[in-house]
């Protein structure tokens, strides 16, 4: 059942429910695993950082485990699953939150950087989509599986080439997921992120200037905050999205369909006038 309190903030009840959250040691992941716990969840927070990972989980006394693991190898996706598994008895939502983004040009982009990029970004959403679903598929019940894609995707920004190839490549292999796995009622969509706070402050110089110029085209003038995520991937989570599947939904306040205008809307293009008669 879901709630929604009297200020309209809509909060989900996951009482019972097992839950993995990976990338969980900072950013959007860490604010995902308070907020499952929060909403009564069983949650296994899982990271290669072991120092951010224990800080995530240092508030919680129960029913919130870390796992040290790396989901881009097959014995890390199945060590997080497993965990799961055997502390829950069962896994209902697995959350494929981890990702590297490192940036640079193309023609300098060496070859070991793009292919760590693939191996987490889309081997290892791959080897958690797969190892989530059988265990989903074992336990004999149905299950959410929600990945992580990002509004670069779909932009020629600079110094995106892996990255934002990779996070394209979740979308599509999504799309497949949420195919083969309906009929175990295996629920598979994607979350696309615009730009999200979640930056360890203060940010390096070059970053915090090409930022002071990038904020102020964004739609809403302003990034997202984790918990702007965190919400939408909780209603994917929840049964308040069962008829959502093999979906990529945006949370980018409008980043992905255009920038916030910094003039009036044009109102004397000669276009206009031919069809009101020249009245204005
Ligand atoms: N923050 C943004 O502006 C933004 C924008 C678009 C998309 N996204 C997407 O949202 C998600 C979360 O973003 P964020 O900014 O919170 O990320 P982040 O970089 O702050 O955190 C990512 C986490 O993933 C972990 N991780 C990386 N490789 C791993 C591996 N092989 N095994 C296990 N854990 C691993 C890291 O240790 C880290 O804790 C990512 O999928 C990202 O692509 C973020």
């Amino acid at each position: 059942m879901n709630y929604m309190d009297e200020t309209g903030r809509v909060s989900f009840d996951f009482k019972g429910r097992s839950v993995i959250v990976t990338g969980a040691a900072r950013g959007i992941g860490r604010a995902l695993v308070k907020a499952f716990y929060d909403s009564g969840a069983y949650v296994i927070a899982a990271d290669r950082d072991q120092k951010g990972l224990l800080e995530t989980c240092k508030p919680f006394s129960e029913r919130v485990a870390a796992i040290v693991a790396d989901i881009s190898t097959a014995e890390g996706a199945s060590a997080i699953v497993d965990e799961a598994v055997t502390r829950y008895g069962h896994l209902d939502v697995c959350v494929n939150n981890a990702a590297v983004a490192p940036h640079t040009a193309l023609l300098e982009e060496r070859i070991e950087v793009w292919d760590k990029v693939y191996a987490v970004n889309c081997r290892g959403t791959f080897l958690m989509t797969q190892a989530a679903a059988r265990a989903m598929i074992l336990g004999g019940q149905s299950g959410r599986i929600i990945n992580f894609s990002s509004g670069a995707s779909r932009r020629g920004s600079p110094g995106g080439a892996a990255y934002a190839s990779s996070r394209a490549a979740v979308e599509s292999f999504s799309r497949v997921a949420a195919i083969e796995l309906s009929p175990y009622n295996i629920l598979v969509n994607t979350v696309s992120p615009g730009l999200i706070d979640t930056q360890p402050k203060p940010l390096p110089s070059d970053m915090a200037k090409s930022l002071r110029t990038r904020i102020p085209t964004l739609p809403l003038a302003r990034p997202g905050t984790p918990e702007e995520v965190v919400s939408v991937v909780m209603f994917l989570a929840s049964k308040a999205s069962s008829y959502i599947n093999g979906a990529v939904i945006s949370v980018d306040g409008g980043a992905a369909v255009g920038t916030r205008p910094n003039k009036a809307v044009i109102d004397d293009d000669p276009r206009y006038f031919w069809v009101t008669d020249g009245e204005p």
